[in-house]
């Protein structure tokens, strides 16, 4: 359930993403977006349901009610104004506009970093850990989630349609400030790995200090390192 409250509010986000009045994009995963096959209301009703629907569903889980409680403050955060939601406005008014490293940063921790952060954070939270635990968690997954939009923007001026299962350099065309935009493609592929290296780092930390075997996250962390 908790699972998949947040990627309910990850695929609302693309859905309201690719919106004329946002980034206006005809293809997702390969596909035609929700509002160029089922219109533009449609495409809207369907982000509000999948931005409302994940509470009551982590409402209804069967968790102890103080742990689901900590669950939807963290929801919440992760997606709303202080998270996916503010990140997005901030992308939106940085078009047409050179931004500082420091705004980028800004926009990419709080329009992917907070929101890709819920599923370590909410794994802590659901195991009991201490707060420094979980805070190890948070910043391992804010790391993660750099590195997947730092991806996404590298992938946006390299890859085919084919590959990203959009159509690419629509960065490029909207003025965005990106990594690549900023430092070049070479520097953004540095701080791509390492970003998952510090991440790495932390699940090691947790595994000599706590036991905690992170194999499957490091299979997942590795599958982001772009080669080439
Ligand atoms: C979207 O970032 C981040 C969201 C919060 C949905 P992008 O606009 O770069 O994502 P793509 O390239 O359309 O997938
Ligand atoms: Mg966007
Ligand atoms: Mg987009
Ligand atoms: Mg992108």
């Amino acid at each position: 359930d908790v699972a998949a409250a947040v990627e309910m509010i990850h695929t609302g986000s693309l859905i309201h993403d690719d919106l004329p009045a946002m980034d206006n994009d005809d293809y997702r995963r390969g596909r035609l977006t929700n509002h160029k096959k089922f219109g533009e209301a449609t495409a809207i009703l369907a982000g509000d349901s999948l931005f409302l629907d994940p509470f009551g569903l982590l409402a209804e889980s069967d968790l102890p009610a103080i742990i689901k409680v900590e669950l939807l403050r963290e929801l919440s955060y992760a997606a709303g104004s202080y998270g996916m939601v503010g990140g997005q406005m901030l992308d939106m008014k940085g078009e047409e506009q050179q931004l500082a490293i420091s705004e980028l940063q800004l926009i990419h921790a709080n329009k992917t970093g907070k929101l890709l952060a819920f599923p370590f954070v909410a794994a802590g939270i659901i195991a009991e850990l201490g707060l420094a635990d979980v805070a190890d968690l948070r910043t391992a997954g804010e790391l993660v989630g750099l590195a997947f939009q730092v991806r996404d923007d590298i992938l946006d001026v390299t890859a085919t349609f084919e590959e990203i299962g959009k159509t690419p350099q629509k960065d490029l065309d909207a003025e965005k400030s990106t990594y690549p935009s900023l430092f070049g493609l070479d520097k953004s592929r540095q701080i791509l790995d390492d970003s998952l290296d510090q991440a790495l780092a932390i699940f090691q930390k947790l595994k000599d200090n706590r036991g905690f075997n992170f194999k499957k996250i490091e299979k997942m962390i590795e599958g982001l390192r772009l080669h080439g």
